[in-house]
This record gives C-alpha cells, structure tokens and sequence, in this order.
C-alpha cells in the first residue's frame, strides 16, 4: 500500500518548495480559482507516472522561468525523487536510479478523478484502454511484458506490411495472434475481478450511485470483428491469414488488442443512451471498484480527487468519502470550499492554496 509520507513540490508548474508531510488518511487541499490545486494533484500523478493527465508536453509543467520540474517524497519510507528537463528525466528511488517508468508507477500507483483526464463511460476506445489497462497491469506485473512485446509485434508487422519483402509476415502474424489472446485474458479477468467487487455486498456504499435494483455490465471488446473470438488463437490465426492480403493493401494491421474498447451498459441500456450524469456517475462506479480490487490485494494504489465537489452532489461526494475512509488508504482531495465535506477530523489534514503557497488550515 503506498503512502506518502512526505513531499516537496520544489518546481512545478506555480508551485515551488513547497512542503508538507501530508495525512496517511485524507489530505484536503482548499483554494479559489487559479490558485493551484489542480497543479497539485497533477504534481503527485506525475510524481508517479513521469507524464501528465492533462498535457504531453514537459514545458506546460515546467514553472515560467525554470528549467526543470523537480518533485521529491518519502513514499513507504523510501526516498524518491524526479527530476526532469527537456531533455532528460532522473528517477531515483531509494538510491537507485531507476529507468522504466512502470517501476516508478509500482512504486506510486495513483488512481484519479479528474475532469481534465474525463470519464471512462463514454469515453474514447483510448482513454477506455488507458483506465482498463491501469488495472490489468497493477493487478498482474507480469502483463506488462506482454504488452511491451505485442506492441513491438505490432510494430514490425506494420513495417512488414509498409516494405516489399513480406517473408517473415506469417511468422510474426502468429505471435501477434499469441500475444493478442494472453492480454485479451488477462483484460477479461480483471473485468471478471470488477464485477465480482460490484456484486459483494461492501458495495452496499455506492447505492446513491447504482441502486441495488439496477444491473450494471462492463463488456470487453477485443478489438477484432464481431465474427471472430478474440480469445481463440486459431480463429485469428485463421483470420489473419485469411485477410493478410488487405492488409499488405491498407499497409497495417487494423485489429487486435490495440483496438480494443469496453462498453457500459446500465439495465441492458448501452451507454450511449445515458446522460452526461449518468454516465459520470458509472464512470466513479467503475474507478471505486478498481481502487476496491487493489486495496482488497493489499496494494492501494493513492487516490487523488481534483475539484470534488465540482463534479458531484453532496450525496454522492458522501458516499465517495464514506467508502474511501474505510478502506484505509490515502486521499489527495482538492475542493473550492463551498461545500461541507463530512471529513474525520482524525484522519485528516486540510491546507489552503493560494497562488501555490501550500499552508496548514
Ligand atoms: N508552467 C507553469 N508555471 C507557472 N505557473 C503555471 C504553469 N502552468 C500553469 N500555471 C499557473 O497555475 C495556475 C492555475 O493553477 P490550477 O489549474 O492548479 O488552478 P486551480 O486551483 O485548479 O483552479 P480551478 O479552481 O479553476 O480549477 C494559473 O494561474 C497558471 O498561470
Ligand atoms: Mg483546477
């Protein structure tokens, strides 16, 4: 379970040398507009990702007039610290320099709520693959050389298909249709993992989001046609050899894991037919029940909520806070402050924000 046990934002976006040695519970982060609370959140997601949420380039992060974000914590007693320029990114993680960015999100695994990053119910295949995969691989490490080899498959097939010479094309389509059903299994039992949290009964918390009477279903598409089972590696070897020259016509491999997707249905209702809050509210189901399966297997991932009552009304941001208390685990929630938030005040820090000056409430 990771804690952050201190932290020094030294440069970040408006934020400098700021310190605080925040609550294992829930830490509070009050301010107006402009004043640098989604800065902060975004700090501790890049503390353990390397990247943002919201931009891809590594100047929007970097302070006006500085040269490198630089970000430090005592997470699980271990020092770790990153510090990046345009150029080159150092992570050191106790003191050894670490090189994979996945090391670093084992060591930091954070899980957010944030308008910036958009919700997963209605969201694009992409950003769909991006939350799904976050919980395959924190619930199963092994995976990620799966992943790093399919995309490398992938990549050479599409070189293959773009040249003249398409000798080894089948040979490197077979262990496309290999690495194409391990992770189609491995995305599918952790749906599995989701539905089953969804049935036990701790979820009784969340009825001011699904009532008991609803039925809610996630469903994996693997990213082939609807004719073929994506869990079936001779029906996509048979696929692929059988479709192999429109691919060599198109110059690349359109299906497969790479495009795979999950829909949402609510009382068999596709999500497309729900409103904007419904499927919000599916949405925050979904991602409490990824933070439920990790904590159950005692490896919480930090939870950072931005603008929480922004984003949902007072029942809900309850029952949010309600089920998140009683897990144990620690919370980075920032708000405007204009509502009441029902906090344990023995198991929580506030500070106020302004203009990214972090102080004690
Ligand atoms: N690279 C940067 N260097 C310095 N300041 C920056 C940088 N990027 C953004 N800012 C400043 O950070 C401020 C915005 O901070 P942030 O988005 O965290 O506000 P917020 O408290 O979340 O506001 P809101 O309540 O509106 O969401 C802006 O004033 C912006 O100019
Ligand atoms: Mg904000």
């Amino acid at each position: 379970m990771a804690i952050i046990e201190k932290l020094h934002v030294a440069r970040f976006r408006n934020l400098n040398n700021q310190y605080l040695e925040p609550n294992k519970n829930i830490n509070l982060v009050l301010g107006s507009n402009g004043q640098g609370k989604t800065n902060f959140i975004e700090s501790l997601y890049y503390l353990g990702h390397n990247r943002s949420f919201k931009s891809k380039n590594i100047k929007d992060v970097i302070p006006f007039d500085e040269e490198l974000v630089q970000i430090n914590a005592i997470i699980d007693g271990e020092k770790t610290t990153l510090n990046k320029s345009r150029s080159k990114s150092t992570i050191v993680i106790g003191d050894k320099k670490i090189t994979s960015n996945s090391l670093l999100s084992q060591h930091l695994p954070t899980q957010i709520i944030s308008p910036d990053r958009g919700f997963i119910v209605g969201g694009t295949p992409k950003l769909k693959r991006s939350y799904l995969d976050w919980g395959v691989f924190h619930n199963n490490k092994e995976i990620l050389k799966t992943y790093k080899s399919y995309n490398k498959t992938l990549k050479n097939i599409n070189a293959i298909l773009n040249g003249n010479n398409q000798n080894q094309l089948d040979e490197w389509l077979s262990k496309f249709s290999l690495l194409s059903v391990e992770i189609s299994n491995a995305r599918i039992n952790y749906i599995q993992k989701l539905t089953k949290m969804l049935e036990e009964s701790s979820l009784k918390k969340l009825e001011s989001f699904v009532e008991s009477t609803q039925s809610l279903e996630f469903v994996l598409q693997t990213g082939w046609t609807k004719d073929v089972d994506g869990l079936n590696n001779n029906e996509i070897n048979q696929y692929l050899q059988n479709n192999k020259n429109s691919f060599i016509r198109t110059k690349h491999l359109g299906y497969g894991p790479h495009r795979a997707s999950v829909d949402f249905f609510l009382d068999k209702k596709n999500e497309g037919f729900l409103s904007r809050g419904e499927q919000k509210k599916l949405s925050i189901v979904f991602w409490m029940l990824q933070v439920l399966v990790l904590a159950k297997e005692n490896s919480a991932p930090v939870v950072l909520i931005d603008d929480i009552s922004s984003e949902l009304d007072q029942n809900k941001i309850n029952s949010i806070l309600d089920f998140l208390t009683n897990l144990n685990i620690q919370i980075f929630i920032t708000d405007i402050g204009n509502k009441e938030l029902p906090l344990d005040p023995r198991k929580t820090n506030i500070y106020r924000i302004e203009k990214g000056v972090i102080v004690s409430a």
